[in-house]
């Protein structure tokens, strides 16, 4: 079932999410849903705050090359839990977005590979290097789990550039 999104100006989306203790029927429930709501809204990663759940659950569509070379969206995957560590220095740069923010679409940089460590929704360990597109995802969900928005990652000026348009988002979707 699709849920609601909760957008900018709530304040669910400033929190710090909870580790997830056991992956039960509420879980499994959650994860099905937010990979729902996320292909409703043709986004690529939801984390679950922004259906207002406050657990440490990510969904991703990663990108994959299929046989003709062709980029698509792959098969969702689900991070429980996650924990990211050894960014590299060299960074990238690619534009952003975020379901709970629409309209706004920035460049972020952030570091170019990172180190994954996570649990499926079998419960199976995770332990993967990202890197591409598919890091970037990993890294703009994982900070929704510590309350941090990709907008925050802008610089200073870029950031009071799209001020006016994120007090807009506020009242439009916060009534
Ligand atoms: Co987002």
């Amino acid at each position: 079932m699709k849920r609601p999104l909760v957008y900018y100006g709530n304040p669910l989306l400033r929190k710090k999410s909870v580790k997830v203790e056991k992956i039960n029927d509420e879980i499994k429930t959650l994860v099905k849903d937010m990979i729902e709501t996320m292909d409703a809204n043709n986004g690529v990663g939801l984390a679950a705050i922004q259906v207002g759940e406050p657990w440490r659950v990510i969904v991703i569509r990663p990108e994959i090359e299929n046989e003709s070379g062709k980029i698509m969206l792959g098969e969702p995957e689900v991070y429980i839990n996650p924990v990211l560590s050894n960014p590299s220095s060299e960074t990238n740069i690619f534009s952003e977005g975020c379901l709970s923010i629409p309209g706004i679409h920035r460049e972020v940089e952030r570091p170019k590979s990172i180190h994954v460590e996570a649990m499926d929704l079998e419960g199976n360990k995770i332990s993967e290097d990202f890197e591409g597109f598919k890091a970037v995802e990993i890294m703009h969900e994982n900070d929704h789990l510590n309350g941090v928005l990709f907008v925050d990652r802008l610089s200073k000026e870029n950031r009071k550039k799209i001020e006016p348009y994120l007090k807009e988002i506020k009242k439009k979707y916060n009534k």
